[in-house]
């Protein structure tokens, strides 16, 4: 009997996948855009929390070591994440809106999450072997972080979106506009790149549901096909780990590979 994906579990749980402004509105300003790129990624950070949290439980000894790495990838992938706009996004977002004030509460909320973090990267670093490994105590440790870490994603996304109405934004549709899009997206893109790109950028990739929101994201990030292809199949070639992602190659959602169960979506 066919199952719908509604049916099973999936990795939108624990934290629940974040909808798009650009979805919600049907706007597509420099905010409303950056805003729903920003929730893009998040919702892949997410992705990647989720099938960390569902899989931790079921991980059998020989693929401990490949977990592990794993799950270094993803806090690598926060981690730069967090701090490429602490010292990059929300400066150069200020300093566009002649306001230094809109950030204030953001960069608290990465204080707010960036110990428990360290704590989960610390666990899995400091085991003396990977039969060491036990999910329940790293579950205990995300445990620590996962309201503020989802209460901080959810509100930057609500930030950024809300600068559509900030005085200092360029208007709608202006040269200025477009100039600030065509920076940020070149420089968000390259921070991405500089984190990883045989690591967090695939990571990023194999928990991108392309078919999120109807599809609408299916064209974005903008990187041609065939480079995406090449990105995702060396990283492959290099790591073991990607059968753990919620995304196959191809970024369609898919069974996760530890959980029991036949096909559990
Ligand atoms: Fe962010």
């Amino acid at each position: 009997m066919a199952t719908s994906i509604a049916e099973k579990p999936w990795t939108d749980e624990p934290l629940a996948l974040i909808p798009t402004p650009v979805f919600e509105s049907k706007m597509h300003n420099l905010f409303t855009n950056g805003a729903s790129h920003m929730c893009m990624v998040h919702n892949s950070l997410f992705r990647g929390y989720n099938s960390i949290y569902q899989q931790a439980p079921y991980i059998a000894d020989a693929d401990k070591l490949a977990f592990i790495g794993y799950c270094l990838t993803w806090y690598k992938f926060l981690k730069t994440h967090a701090d490429n706009e602490d010292i990059s996004l929300f400066p150069k977002t200020e300093e566009l809106l002649k306001d230094n004030t809109i950030f204030e509460e953001s960069h608290k909320e990465h204080s707010s999450f960036k110990p428990g973090l360290a704590e989960f990267h610390d666990y899995l670093t400091s085991l003396k072997s990977p039969s060491e490994f036990s999910g329940s105590k790293l579950l205990e440790i995300m445990a620590t972080f996962q309201e503020p870490l989802d209460k901080h994603m959810r509100s930057e996304v609500a930030t950024i979106a809300a600068l559509s109405s900030h005085p200092g934004t360029p208007k709608e549709g202006s040269k200025e506009e477009k100039a600030a899009q065509q920076a940020f997206d070149t420089r968000e893109g390259n921070n991405l790149i500089m984190s990883g790109m045989t690591d967090v950028l695939p990571f990023f990739l194999f928990n991108y549901d392309s078919g999120y929101e109807g599809g609408i994201w299916a064209d974005w990030p903008p990187i041609p096909g065939l480079v995406r292809w090449t990105i995702m199949n060396v990283a492959q070639i290099l790591h073991p780990w990607w059968k753990f992602a919620s995304c196959d190659a191809q970024r369609q959602r898919r069974p996760l590979y530890a959980v029991p169960g036949p096909g559990n979506i």
